[in-house]
């Protein structure tokens, strides 16, 4: 298969990548964002907004290594369980042996594409994710909005965030650097030549940021806000389903 001929967007060659690169991920991820990606995972979960009553359930999309559970049980203790869906296996193996056994009697993992994994309509309470609306191209975005609506039960709430491309912002070419040359020549230097975590950037550019996605939502019937974390380099939507 000649280069051109690669569909990033395809979850074949998504899972591909995350499969390869579960292991060092979350080093990766916290070192090279320089502690960014923690914040905005935690501002994501404040985004959420949940009304305290206890027994909550809910989905984390494109959970990965479940990055964002300790965020949203040290906020919302009251949460009874979650969800977290993911299509690669070595992301939740890598979760649940390593970094959450204390808390896996809260997590149902469904290993599937999110589109395909067939979630009960109006049964969660919550939806959230982070990161992982990158690897996902226009048609599928819209798809995501509509299991969305479709998954909440009305009065349930969403938070979603992602990397972006900060347009405008007069920094935003050294920013670009960063993620497309020096983050891709670190990753081969120091992880064997691999070049997974480089087309990082590669989708980040092309995702742009999160305000089509806002309108998506809005148009598959949900309320949203959408809003711009340090300087555009990572945008989110929430809110709730009326
Ligand atoms: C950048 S990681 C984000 C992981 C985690 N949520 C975080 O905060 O770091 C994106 C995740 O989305 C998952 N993913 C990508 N496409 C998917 C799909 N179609 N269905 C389910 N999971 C998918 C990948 O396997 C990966 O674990």
């Amino acid at each position: 298969m000649t280069k051109a001929a690669v569909d990033i967007y395809d979850p074949v060659f998504v899972k591909g990548i995350f499969d390869r690169c579960s292991r060092r991920y979350i080093l990766f991820s916290t070192f090279c964002s320089m502690g960014f990606t923690e914040r905005w995972r935690r501002q994501c979960v404040e985004r959420l907004d949940l009304p305290g009553t206890g027994g909550l359930s809910g989905f984390d999309l494109m959970a990965g290594t479940g990055e964002v559970w300790p965020h949203l049980f040290r906020r919302h203790p009251d949460v009874s369980d979650i969800t977290a869906v993911d299509i690669s296996s070595g992301m939740h193996k890598l979760a649940m042996e390593r970094l959450h056994r204390e808390r896996s009697h809260r997590i149902a993992f469904v290993e599937d594409d999110v589109f395909a994994s067939n979630l009960p309509a109006t049964s969660a309470d919550f939806i959230l994710s982070t990161f992982g609306l990158k690897t996902f191209n226009e048609t599928q975005l819209r798809e995501l909005a509509d299991l969305t609506a479709r998954l909440l039960r009305p009065g349930g709430r969403f938070s979603f965030i992602e990397a972006s491309d900060p347009k405008g912002w007069f920094l935003r070419p050294l920013y670009l650097l960063y993620l497309k040359g020096i983050l891709p020549l670190v990753e081969r230097l120091f992880l064997r030549g691999a070049q997974d975590f480089a087309m990082i950037g590669t989708y980040c550019t092309n995702f742009g940021d999160a305000r089509r996605f806002a309108d998506m939502l809005r148009e598959a019937g949900l309320k949203v806000e959408f809003r711009r974390h340090f300087f555009g380099c990572a945008t989110g939507v929430s809110g709730f389903k009326p």
